[in-house]
């Protein structure tokens, strides 16, 4: 059997992965599942209830209650997208339970894409790793700490905040090494992913590096 049209996209925070993935999911006509998002949508619904984030527990139960609707309505929801999500996320998604009760979710995503689309394109942490093992293509997208930690902090500028720059650069190194170090899923390149440095290179030259990988991989 052939495999399944689908692009997976890993790499560490503000690397581009998310931008990029709309791209390519643009350029091929195929569907877009921001996994991040699904990890800030059990944080926000932990924080609607006033659930503890800290408990692993109530973390997994959480995730397990969250219906393809209830992903929909919190994923569009502004809140998704604030610190105190963020925050929430990167802990929730250390839990064994949170990430077992969106595995299946994520793989039904990509093995029949929403809307008859041709294929899926899924960006994450462990898309090539564990959600999708034996995706075509699987491009791992970085960039150093310091050009990360810059991106954030003028993204957080054109928001209105003032954040301080040294501020910005150690909560990026934190999360880094919460991703990496975790026990359960934690950021590392597949063995057989493309790693992507775009450190020095805009939007328009890593989107270009990325198809001429995409097209030699992924079955015609
Ligand atoms: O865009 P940003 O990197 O700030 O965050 P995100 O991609 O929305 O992910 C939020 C949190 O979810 C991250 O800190 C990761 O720890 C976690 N995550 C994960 O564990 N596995 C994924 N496939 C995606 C996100
Ligand atoms: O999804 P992730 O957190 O990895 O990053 P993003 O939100 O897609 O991108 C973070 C910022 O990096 C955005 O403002 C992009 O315009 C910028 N950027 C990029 O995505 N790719 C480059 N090669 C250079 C900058």
């Amino acid at each position: 059997t052939r495999p399944l049209p689908i692009v997976a996209i890993d790499g560490p925070a503000a690397s581009g992965k998310g931008t990029l993935a709309r791209r390519v999911a643009d350029a091929l006509g195929f569907a877009l599942l921001d996994t991040g998002a699904l990890y800030r949508a059990v944080a926000l619904s932990m924080i609607r209830s006033g659930a503890d984030l800290d408990d692993p527990a109530a973390a997994a139960a959480a995730a397990r209650a969250l219906t393809a609707d209830d992903i929909a309505r919190l994923t569009a929801d502004p809140a998704l997208r604030q610190d105190d999500t963020a925050a929430g996320a990167s802990r929730v998604s250390a839990v064994t339970g949170v990430r077992l009760a969106l595995l299946e979710f994520q793989r039904a995503f990509a093995a029949c894409p929403p809307g008859g689309a041709a294929g899926a394109v899924l960006d994450g942490r462990d898309i090539g790793t564990v959600i999708c093992p034996d995706a075509p293509v699987k491009l791992f997208v970085t960039a150093s700490v310091e050009v990360r930690a810059r991106r954030r902090f003028d993204e957080l500028r054109g928001r209105g905040e003032t954040p301080s720059f040294p501020d910005v650069l150690a909560d990026m190194q934190a999360r880094d090494a919460r991703d990496s170090n975790r026990a359960i899923a934690p950021l590392v390149p597949a063995r057989d992913a493309v790693v992507l440095d775009n450190s020095d290179k805009d939007v328009r030259q890593s989107f270009e590096e990325a198809m001429q990988v995409i097209r030699a991989r992924l079955p015609a």
